[in-house]
């Protein structure tokens, strides 16, 4: 029973736990997009809760029991992946109102993350450090490859090990037992994001100090800090390569709202710049995005940090540019799909590094079926801006990249369909509405 009185939370598409049918959000397979370019954009438009802080949020609140309540949670598949997690564990979990997303942790959980759950998104290796420091033990299955390569956990489950973990990795799950977690020094050999918050996560229940060296240090590690703080922990430094977590204190419930997306900000960065227009993105951080803000700068896009949000303009035409992707506070990879879309129709040759994932150019292909001009050799890409570009049936071939082919067709001449829009709906919420919302000739289609 919750402290309202109701016996179930609601899950993500606002109905009871339990009851079957499919999430409201969910479009009905196969849902294509078709993009045409029109008017340049105009109006403004609230950016959501960052993805890749609200599903980190969620493993983080297997760490207490009780209700635990979040706020400007979008509704996204990869949410919803989460809730069933949660509710593996036996926890309730589900959507108490538009964007609020309310949790329920009970006292004991059955700590087994299933393949069938974890294939369907990776970042349910977020949910091994939290079980095992509620736990002592967890069960996971090894996420494997995904859209842009292989991914290894190597760095997780070593950092888990000095902390006491005792880690057998068989039958494509990680088993993982620790009688007490010990608060150690850990030095990350890159910066990795998942392992950081993984370590932060154990750590918060391991007797003393842990030290991270060469922590992640993009916004949604800051905001798991500071959830993690609001339950009782002791985490300092999030946001510096130097993380210092004090463990072993009680932990309890918290009501949090995480920072805004980022990512889901850029998209629209992107959509004005290849469109034309000016746009405001109400409830965007523009301190999370100034690596970004002074690359659209150089490309002759122009943005301001007004009250409450972002102001974008978009220039006659765009000015090709050069792009590193690095951790956070370089310019994010998640971006660069989107970087190359944008220079695929700038005015010059553009040059792409990608420095965080080998085999993130996967969809270039796809751009190049509109007309792109792009030339990939290993890490790089060379962009050879074009007019415009034609549009074309193509392929999301992941969640940003996605995101990029609709920007692209806004920019080319016809008829752009984006096919496999299931990695769309994974991270982006209401792309199709919102870009709506600012004038763009953007729709549903039901697939061929
Ligand atoms: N890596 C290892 N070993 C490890 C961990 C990472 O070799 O143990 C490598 C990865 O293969 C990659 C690099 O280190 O080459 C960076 O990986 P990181 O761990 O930082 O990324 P992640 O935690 O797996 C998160 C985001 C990604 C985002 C990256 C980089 C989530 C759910 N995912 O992934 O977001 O691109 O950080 O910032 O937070 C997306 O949202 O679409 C997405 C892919």
């Amino acid at each position: 029973m919750n402290p309202t009185g109701d016996s179930t939370v609601p899950d993500a598409g606002g109905r009871q736990a339990g009851q079957a049918g499919a999430p409201e959000h969910t479009i009905p397979a196969p849902a294509e997009i078709r993009v045409r370019p029109g008017d340049p954009l105009a109006g403004e438009l609230e950016i959501g809760g960052a993805k890749n802080s609200v599903l980190k949020l969620l493993a983080a609140t297997t760490l207490a029991e009780g209700r635990f309540t979040l706020r400007r949670v979008p509704r996204i598949a990869d949410v919803t992946t989460m809730i069933d997690l949660l509710q593996s564990f036996g926890c309730r979990a589900g959507f108490g109102g538009d964007d609020v997303l309310v949790v329920e942790v009970p006292e004991r959980l059955q700590p087994h993350a299933s393949y069938d759950l974890v294939s369907r998104m990776r970042a349910s290796i977020a949910v091994l450090g939290p079980l095992l420091a509620r736990c002592g033990e967890a069960m996971v299955a090894l996420p494997g490859g995904d859209d842009f390569g292989s991914r290894p956990i190597d760095m997780h489950l070593s950092a888990l090990e000095r902390l006491g973990v005792d880690i057998e990795v068989s039958h494509g799950y990680v088993h993982a037992r620790a009688s007490v977690l010990k608060g150690e020094e850990v030095s990350l050999a890159w910066p990795s994001v998942g392992a950081t918050e993984n370590i932060m996560m154990a750590a918060t229940a391991a007797e003393g100090r842990t030290v991270i060296d060469n922590a992640a240090r993009e916004p949604e590690i800051a905001d798991l800090a500071a959830f993690l703080n609001r339950m009782g922990a002791e985490v300092l430094g999030a946001g510096s390569p130097t993380i210092t977590i004090n463990g072993g204190g009680p932990l309890a419930p918290v009501d949090h709202a995480p920072v805004p997306d980022r990512i889901e900000t850029a998209v629209f960065l992107a959509a004005v710049g290849i469109a034309g227009g000016e746009i405001t993105l109400r409830g965007a951080q523009p301190g999370h995005l100034r690596m970004l803000c002074d690359k659209l700068g150089e490309m002759n896009l122009r943005t301001s940090t007004i009250k409450g949000g972002l102001w974008a303009m978009a220039p006659h035409r765009l000015r090709a540019t050069e792009i590193v992707t690095l951790p956070y506070p370089g310019v994010a990879t998640d971006y660069q799909p989107l970087l190359v879309a944008m220079l695929s129709l700038a005015e010059g040759v553009g040059l792409v590094t990608e420095n965080v994932f080998a085999n993130r150019f996967r969809y270039v292909g796809e751009l190049v079926r509109m007309g792109a001009d792009v030339r990939v050799e290993g890490r790089c890409a060379i962009v050879r801006g074009q007019e415009r570009l034609s549009g074309a049936p193509v392929r999301a071939t992941d969640i940003r990249a996605g995101a990029a082919l609709v920007a692209a067709g806004l920019g080319a001449e016809g008829e752009t369909i984006v096919r496999d829009t299931h990695h769309i709906s994974r991270g982006h919420e209401d792309l199709v509405g919102k870009l709506q919302a600012l004038g763009a000739d953007v729709e549903w289609v039901p697939g061929a």
